[in-house]
């Protein structure tokens, strides 16, 4: 049995009957939980709470939906502004999600949650959209085509939205997080092998798992995340010239982070005119300017060359593979 099967097979059975070898403790809000049936409740194969994430308006989508326990307790958050998708690939797990949408909709005051069959590895891909035309297609020279039909006429996933490039790597170049909301969608539907974001010069916090966006298609704003498929590679840095302004180390570190959690390579490319790795020495001690950041962190003007491109001891010179190729 392969793979695909296997995981089918075991969330299908967990779909009829709790499986209690599938559930893992994480801690809800409860007040989210309070509205959501029983059954889904008690169906939870959950692995973690993501809801701290969502804001009024947001468009989310939660891959591998399951019952819908997320999906239903981030419908309460994004408020009737909002709209969340949950995809699965498991026939049973949307059946048993879908079994509780009028319900729900009600208890909510409006349709603001959608379950759609998908595979997460292939976003591009509608899949319920491709079992009906499948079936509308008798002879199998349209099925090879089909594929391209469907995802051009139905689908309007972000990443992978349309067949890549394999040799065109593209990338934007972003400051801060307004930044980040204005250019990432853009950057996230256009075909390339590798997509990239150079964070240079950084002058401000930047969380790329929550830019936000405008969606094209309703009008709402939106969540762009890290998602597989979605950004290949992130570059920072700090600034250079005479008037360079300094980067905090931990907007960088946080970078870092992030995509160490989400498995995107990491550049660290230069802290730029300012050091950020602290002060070794009391302020008055150094013939350079230094930033005070407020917050028990400190930032030397000591230029480009002696600031070097260590972050917390080491070189991050990680490169991207060519996903989409
Ligand atoms: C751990 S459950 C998560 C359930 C849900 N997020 C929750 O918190 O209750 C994982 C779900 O992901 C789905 N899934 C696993 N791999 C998938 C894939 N490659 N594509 C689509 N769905 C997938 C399974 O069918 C299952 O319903």
């Amino acid at each position: 049995m392969n793979v695909q099967s296997a995981v089918l097979e075991r969330y299908s059975q967990g779909a009829k009957d709790v499986q209690p070898s599938l559930c893992c403790p994480v801690g809800y809000d409860p007040k989210l939980l309070a509205l959501l049936p029983q059954e889904i409740v008690a169906k939870d194969y959950g692995c973690g709470d993501p809801s701290r994430y969502v804001r009024p308006g947001d468009a989310v989508l939660d891959l591998g939906s399951g019952g819908g326990k997320i999906c239903y307790m981030a419908a309460q958050l994004v408020g009737p502004e909002g709209l969340v998708i949950g995809v699965d690939m498991n026939h049973d797990m949307l059946a048993l999600a879908r079994k509780y949408q009028n319900e729900m909709a009600q208890k909510l005051g409006g349709e603001r949650v959608e379950f759609r069959k998908g595979y997460i590895q292939d976003l591009a891909l509608d899949v319920a959209a491709m079992e009906r035309y499948l079936a509308e297609q008798r002879r199998p020279a349209y099925v090879e085509h089909s594929l391209e039909t469907i995802c051009g006429e139905h689908g309007w996933c972000i990443p992978n939205f349309d067949w890549p490039l394999p040799n065109v790597w593209v990338g934007t170049s972003i400051s801060n997080q307004p930044d980040a909301d204005e250019k990432f969608l853009h950057l996230l539907r256009t075909k390339a092998a590798v997509r990239f974001v150079s964070i240079e010069p950084m002058l401000g916090p930047v969380d790329l798992w929550c830019a936000r966006y405008d969606n094209p298609n309703g009008g709402k704003t939106g969540a762009v995340t890290l998602w597989p498929g979605g950004l290949d590679w992130v570059i920072c840095g700090g600034e250079s010239g005479p008037n360079a302004r300094p980067m905090h180390p931990d907007w960088a570190r946080s970078l870092r982070d992030q995509c160490q959690a989400a498995h995107v390579p990491f550049f660290f490319k230069q802290w730029g005119e300012w050091d950020g790795t602290g002060l070794l020495f009391p302020p008055e001690e150094y013939r350079v300017p230094v930033h005070d950041w407020g917050d028990g962190n400190w930032s030397l003007r000591v230029g480009k060359k002696a600031a070097g491109r260590l972050l917390d001891g080491r070189v991050w010179n990680e490169f991207p593979m060519s996903n989409h190729g």
